[in-house]
């Protein structure tokens, strides 16, 4: 009787921005389930609101969050309009901005096995698949891999940029995680037979068109992608000034110096690499947390106008220097990342 007198509440529409792409979202369901069952490729990983491969920007509207956002969105992230998609319930009618790939960018699963392991560090290594059929992805996404009997799959950004016709092998830079489902079988060498399930491209790490400078910031094996991303800038001539900022705690924790400076040596622009250690004093090498050196590298590349960002490692690193960036002029558009989750993230 009363939806005959009053109308039948219309479901709330949802404009994604800059597609235009428009659907509605069903009762009680998140603005990431709707998209899905469309088949609209809207970014996502764990679906549960942990990775923040989902985060987008609310332009208008409103939303209830399943679990608050702010346990994976910064602060700085929440006030400029933020949102996770999986967790976002709409309240209204919304427009959100998204960065959607292209049809041909949809994901793919191939099987793999491990046919290289070199060590980089004390903890991280360099591991390469061998894959049944080629991986497409832009350099900076990553991989999901799952093996028998594992609890779910885990994440790896690619090392090396991609090859024209798909890559026949993938790499990426693995850190050894205590505890870890797989990282501690990988350092012990325990996977030399297993058939690995191999999924890509995932995410939306790449380097954006501009002309302004580039900063990139990671930490430990979060140099993967990064690495990815400037061979690929430097196969394809980008000439915008770069500094590249790498944290770890002592020397020991340096790799890929020699490839790093052979970037340096063909990019096109000024490019210029700061190792920065925490807990050791080294002559010629900063001292401190990486994040505290950002103020210092925004003024080396001339100030934070056009700058980009693009920074991989650890949630914490990140979220420090979201806070650094923004208060140094570098808005949340221009600021690129994955955090490297994993089992512990999880609530
Ligand atoms: C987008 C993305 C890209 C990534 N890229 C890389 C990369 O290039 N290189 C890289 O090294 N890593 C990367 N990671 C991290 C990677 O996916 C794994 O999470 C990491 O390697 C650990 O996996 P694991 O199976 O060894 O450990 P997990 O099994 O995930 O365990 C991690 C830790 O959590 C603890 N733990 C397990 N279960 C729980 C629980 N229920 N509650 C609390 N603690 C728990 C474990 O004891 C361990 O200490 C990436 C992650 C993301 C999201
Ligand atoms: S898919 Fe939303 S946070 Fe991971």
């Amino acid at each position: 009787m009363f939806s005959k007198l009053f109308g039948k509440k219309a479901p709330p529409k949802v404009v994604l921005e800059p597609s235009g792409t428009t659907f509605e979202v069903g009762k009680n369901k998140t603005v990431l389930e709707s998209a899905l069952e469309l088949g609209i490729a809207f970014p996502h990983d764990c679906t549960v609101g942990t990775c923040g491969s989902c985060r987008s920007r609310l332009v208008s509207g409103k939303v209830d969050a399943i679990t608050p956002f702010g346990y994976t969105l910064s602060r700085e992230e929440l006030q400029g309009g933020y949102i996770l998609a999986c967790q976002a319930v709409p309240e209204s009618d919304l427009v959100i901005e998204v960065d959607l790939p292209s049809a041909d960018e949809a994901p793919a699963q191939t099987t793999g096995r491990i046919v290289e392991s070199i060590d980089l560090t004390h903890d991280i290594r360099k591991i390469t698949w061998q894959v049944d059929a080629p991986l497409r992805y832009r350099a900076g996404q990553y991989m999901n891999v799952s093996w028998p009997g594992s609890p779910g799959h885990r994440s790896y950004s690619f090392s090396a940029k991609p090859s024209a016709d798909g890559s026949g092998r993938v790499s990426a830079f693995i850190r050894k995680v205590p505890g870890g489902a797989f990282t501690e079988p990988l350092f012990a060498d325990s996977f030399a037979a297993t058939e690995f399930v191999i999924e890509a491209p995932h995410g939306g790490f790449w380097l954006r068109d501009g002309d302004g400078p580039i900063l990139l910031v990671g930490g430990g094996s979060g140099l993967s992608p990064l690495m990815s991303l400037l061979e690929d800038a430097v196969a394809r001539g980008v000439a915008r000034d770069a500094v590249l900022l790498f944290g770890g705690r002592g020397a020991r924790d340096l790799y890929c110096i020699d490839e790093i400076a052979a970037i340096g040596a063909q990019w096109k622009g000024r490019f210029d690499f700061w190792p920065v250690l925490s807990e050791e004093a080294v002559d010629g090498m900063r001292h401190g947390m990486v994040t505290q050196e950002i103020p210092a590298a925004i003024a080396q590349l001339g100030g934070s106008q056009g700058l980009q960002a693009y920074m991989c490692g650890p949630p914490p690193m990140i979220d420090a220097a979201v806070a650094v960036l923004t208060g140094g002029g570098v808005g949340l558009s221009a600021i690129y990342y994955d955090k490297f989750t994993d089992a512990s993230t999880l609530r």
